[in-house]
C-alpha cells in the first residue's frame, strides 16, 4: 500500500499508543502498543503481555494478530501497522513478530515503529522479513 496519509498514521499510532497504555509489563517496565490496519479500514490494537516465567510473554504485534484473528478471521488482510511505546524508545517488531505478522500482511504492507525521538519510521514489510520462509506456499493459502 502507498504511504498513509499523515492523518491516517496519526490515526493508527494513536489506536497503538492507547493501547500501550494497557500494557501488563511488571518485569521490563517496558509498555508496547501495536495497531493493525485492516484491508477493510477497520483497526485493530495489542499490547504486550508479560509473565513471571518472562518466556511466556507475548508481544504487542502478537497479541494484536490473535485479536484480529478472533474478532474476524483474518485472511491476510494487515494493510500497515503501527507499533510504539510508552517509554520514548524505538521499537521495531522483533524476530518472532516479524514470522508472525509475515503470515497475515498484504503483499505490499507497510510497518511504521517509534524511531525514539518521536517520530515514526516507515519500512515495506517486505524488507523487514526478506527470504521470509512463507514464501513458498503462500498463493496455496489464500
Ligand atoms: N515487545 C513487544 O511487545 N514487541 C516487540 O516487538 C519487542 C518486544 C515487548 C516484550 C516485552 O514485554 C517487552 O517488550 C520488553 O522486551
Amino acid at each position: 500500500m502507498p504511504q498513509l496519509t499523515p492523518e491516517k498514521l496519526e490515526q493508527l499510532r494513536e489506536a497503538a499508543t492507547a493501547a500501550a497504555k494497557h500494557a501488563y509489563a511488571p518485569y521490563s517496565g517496558f509498555r508496547v502498543g501495536a495497531a493493525l490496519l485492516l484491508s477493510d479500514g477497520s483497526i485493530v490494537t495489542g499490547c504486550n503481555v508479560e509473565n513471571i516465567s518472562y518466556g511466556l510473554t507475548i508481544c504487542a504485534e502478537r497479541s494484536a494478530v490473535v485479536r484480529a484473528i478472533a474478532e474476524s478471521g483474518l485472511k491476510r488482510k494487515i494493510a500497515a501497522v503501527a507499533v510504539t511505546n510508552l517509554e520514548g524508545a524505538a521499537s521495531p517488531p522483533c524476530g518472532a513478530c516479524r514470522q508472525v505478522l509475515g503470515e497475515f500482511v498484504t503483499q505490499d504492507a507497510l510497518v511504521y515503529f517509534a524511531d525514539g525521538k518521536g517520530g515514526m519510521t516507515a519500512v515495506p514489510f517486505a524488507e523487514l522479513l526478506p527470504h521470509s520462509f512463507s514464501d513458498w506456499k503462500s498463493d496455496a493459502r489464500h
